[in-house]
């Protein structure tokens, strides 16, 4: 039977802490900032850090259709990665994932104002956890649109972290 369920996560009372958005962005971008002596992460509102230090998002919105596997899930928070003195400045925000035919496409707001497709991910069926659909420990890859963010250091198809994400069924 489809399933599509289209729902905007407004209230306070309608936050869950067990949906939402869980992903270490890069592993060895996060170990070259904390190896800089001024290298710093901060961690914007509606995002934490996790017991396994992944970035959380809270889920904010999501349009996901569970037979045709497409539609848009919205998070809400940001990471900004800061060092060699100002140079250095990396933020992504509001992250959300396009679902299209086969494939899914991680976006973010950047420093520059501007949402950029910057990962793509190999996503399959979600699992069903009880009340929940989850994708859980998927790859992704930079995408070329994303290579600038990193200063071209990677290029496009570059492994990243794997990533998390649960929403309501
Ligand atoms: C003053 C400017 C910069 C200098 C001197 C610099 C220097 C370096 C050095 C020496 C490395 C190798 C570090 C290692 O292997 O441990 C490196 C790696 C890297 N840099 Fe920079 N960098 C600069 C600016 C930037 C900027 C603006 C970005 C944009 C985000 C950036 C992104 C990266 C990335 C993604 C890596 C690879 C990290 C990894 O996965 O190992 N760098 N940089």
């Amino acid at each position: 039977m489809a399933m599509n369920t289209t729902r905007a996560v407004e209230t306070s009372e309608t936050i869950r802490d067990d949906v939402g958005m869980a992903w270490r962005i890069k592993a060895s971008f996060v170990k070259y900032i904390a190896g800089m002596n001024d290298g710093a992460v901060r961690i914007l509102p509606g995002s934490s850090v996790t017991p396994n230090g992944e970035y959380y998002f809270t889920l904010e919105h999501y349009d996901f259709d569970s037979e045709t596997l497409t539609g848009v899930v919205k998070f809400r928070g940001g990471v900004e990665f800061s060092g060699h003195f100002g140079m250095l400045n990396l933020s992504l925000t509001d992250p959300w994932i396009s679902f299209r035919e086969g494939t899914a496409l991680i976006s973010a707001v950047t420093g520059a104002g501007e949402r950029v497709e910057f990962c793509a991910v190999a996503a399959a069926a979600p699992l069903i956890d009880g009340d929940v659909l989850m994708w859980r420990d998927i790859p992704t890859f930079l995408t070329s649109v994303g290579e600038p963010l990193f200063n071209n250091v990677y290029r496009g198809n570059e492994p990243f972290a794997p990533l998390t994400v649960r929403i309501p069924a």
